[in-house]
């Protein structure tokens, strides 16, 4: 399969995205991720955008909070020199004395000067807090799209029924709710068993599959006996990791029907599903090998082999 036809439209919009983006979390935060450390440094987070293009990717998701800004910052500053078209996913964050529906604007136009564009692609409402689920307040993000500021608007970590809320809210005034990005990979199927995903894929609602390598845990490289460093430690404890072992077993076992690492199998497993996955990268060879998810696809057996393996995993 040609990596062209890895290309899909964003929800109802007209814009085509690339069947994997790039999480851009890690590209300045250190509290999750330890930039500032000895693992990865600002000419890694510079390689891993342009090898992440090279790869065939048009888009990165980022968020005004991620580095407290800096994430963006990065983008700002790698733009100007990318030599094709990139679309920017970036994010409102609803802090609780954020009350006024056009504080969502005014972040919206801090947003964009840190990335240096006038318009972002899609604007997203980061988390369903208080009073931004309600109807009155997604309607900013309808505010956002007639000032020009972003082609598209999505909602994340929204459930089913403050979707379908968001959804019949822009729909009123218009414009559609282009996407939901919510967690989804082989250690969390929640969207699956709850209905989410069903919702929106009869919706034409993208659902956007964050940290889909399950924050590392899928590539293999963590295991029991080599835990992940940071917080990851208590997201993931031993006993998880070990009960992972057959699900590893299994992605490495399919990879070598493709010549494809576990992680590039489980980011697969996520577009088989429908989603667009958005895997972080701290450098170049992460971003690269992520991006080898696109071009070719799993069969139905080998997606419901790695379903059975998964549930064993999450129940
Ligand atoms: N909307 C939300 O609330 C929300 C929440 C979380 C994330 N997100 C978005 O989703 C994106 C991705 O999620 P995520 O960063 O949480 O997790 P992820 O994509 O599941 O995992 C990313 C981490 O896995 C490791 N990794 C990545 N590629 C690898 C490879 N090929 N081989 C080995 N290790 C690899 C790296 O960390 P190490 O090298 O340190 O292991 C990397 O930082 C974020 O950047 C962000 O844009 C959104």
């Amino acid at each position: 399969m040609n990596k062209l036809q890895d290309l899909v439209p964003l929800g109802k919009t007209d814009i085509k995205i690339t069947t994997v983006g790039v999480g851009a979390w890690a590209w300045g935060d250190r509290m999750v991720w330890g930039y500032g450390g000895s693992s990865y440094d600002d000419s890694d987070i510079r390689a891993a955008f342009d090898v992440s293009l090279e790869n065939g990717t048009n888009w990165f998701d980022t968020a005004e909070v991620y580095g407290f800004g800096k994430s963006e910052r990065f983008l700002g500053k790698f733009l100007p020199s990318a030599t094709k078209e990139v679309l920017i996913a970036t994010k409102f964050f609803p802090f609780p004395w954020r009350i006024r529906k056009t504080a969502l604007l005014h972040a919206l136009e801090k947003s964009l000067k840190r990335l240096q564009k006038s318009q972002v692609d899609l604007y997203q409402i980061h988390m369903p807090f208080g009073r931004w689920s309600k109807p009155a307040y997604v309607s900013a993000l309808a505010d956002a799209v007639k000032a020009g500021l972003t082609r598209a608007v999505g909602v994340s970590n929204f459930n089913t029924e403050k979707t379908r809320l968001a959804h019949e809210t822009l729909q009123a005034a218009g414009i559609p709710l282009a996407s939901n990005q919510v967690e989804y990979s082989l250690f969390d199927r929640s969207i699956e068993k709850n209905g989410l995903l069903d919702y929106c894929l009869e919706n034409n609602i993208t659902v956007i599959a964050y940290s889909p390598l399950a924050k590392g845990m899928v590539t293999g490289k963590y295991g029991p006996e080599n835990p992940p460093p940071g917080p990851r430690k208590r997201m993931y404890p031993p006993e998880k990791l070990q009960r992972a072992q057959p699900l590893i077993n299994l992605l490495k076992e399919i990879g070598t029907n493709y010549s494809k690492s576990p992680a590039q199998v489980a980011l697969n497993w996520t577009i088989c599903k429908g989603t667009v996955p958005i895997p972080g990268a701290k450098n170049a060879k992460q971003a690269a090998e992520n991006l080898g998810a696109m071009g070719w696809r799993l069969t139905p057996d080998e997606v419901a082999a790695l379903d059975k393996a998964s549930n064993e995993l999450v129940g």
